[in-house]
């Protein structure tokens, strides 16, 4: 059986820094769903196509390939990572998340991908939804303010201009949209187990999964 590890939780929780360093470690494929839905978002908005232009969505998705080649996104061969994580897709993902179709078509690509290879895959419906069979799910969590000040400096080393009072309404925005949408809501998995990142180091969070992935691949 492939391995596959399912790491949901709330924006901001560390999820991507702390599946990045497990997937090296472990030598396993990371698939950063979050930025699947904000490619989605991206190319929605190149083309002006909103959440609820459902037809126009189906379509555009259609024309889209995308894979991961490490940690960069690639959308129809080009890199748009960078792009994806500008504060204007942010404010938006959330809405075209929220939409059955994209979910689906996302959630298919997803599986594919943990059927080639041995996986560790972040978002919010992973241990619920994608990899409801997955070895082990990890629920990370960390307070509000945290998550907004990590996202603050992120973008900050980035050169991109931004004021923490604005990140933090728009993870709060995200979290309520997140946790209140009808259809796959963030929600912690039964068998997750939950960590909270608030006061752990990087490296404490790292040490911590990996106990748990040692005890389940010897
Ligand atoms: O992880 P992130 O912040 O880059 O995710 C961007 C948005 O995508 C987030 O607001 C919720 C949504 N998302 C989702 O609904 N399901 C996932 N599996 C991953 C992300």
């Amino acid at each position: 059986m492939k391995l596959a590890i399912a790491i949901d939780g709330p924006a901001g929780a560390g999820k991507s820094t702390i599946a990045k360093l497990i997937a090296e470690r472990y030598s396993l494929m990371y698939i950063n769903t979050g930025a699947m839905y904000r490619a989605i978002t991206f190319k929605s908005m190149q083309n002006s196509i909103k959440p609820e232009d459902k037809e126009d969505l189906c379509t555009l998705m259609d024309s889209l390939e995308m894979h991961f080649d490490d940690d960069k996104l690639i959308l129809n061969g080009r890199d748009i990572t960078d792009e994806i994580y500008m504060p204007s897709i942010s404010n938006k993902v959330s809405l075209y998340a929220s939409i059955a179709e994209v979910r689906k078509q996302l959630v298919y690509l997803q599986r594919k991908m943990s059927e080639k290879y041995d996986v560790i895959m972040d978002g919010r419906d992973i241990g619920t939804v994608v990899l409801k069979d997955s070895n082990l799910k990890i629920f990370l969590t960390a307070s509000a303010e945290t998550r907004a000040k990590r996202r603050y400096n992120e973008l900050l080393e980035k050169g991109i201009d931004v004021k923490y009072e604005e990140i933090l309404s728009d993870i709060e925005k995200r979290d309520y949209i997140d946790t209140h949408r009808e259809i796959t809501p963030l929600i912690k998995a039964e068998d997750a187990i939950e960590i909270d990142s608030s006061n752990m180091s990087i490296e404490e969070v790292v040490d911590k999964i990996s106990k748990y992935i040692d005890s389940i691949i010897r």
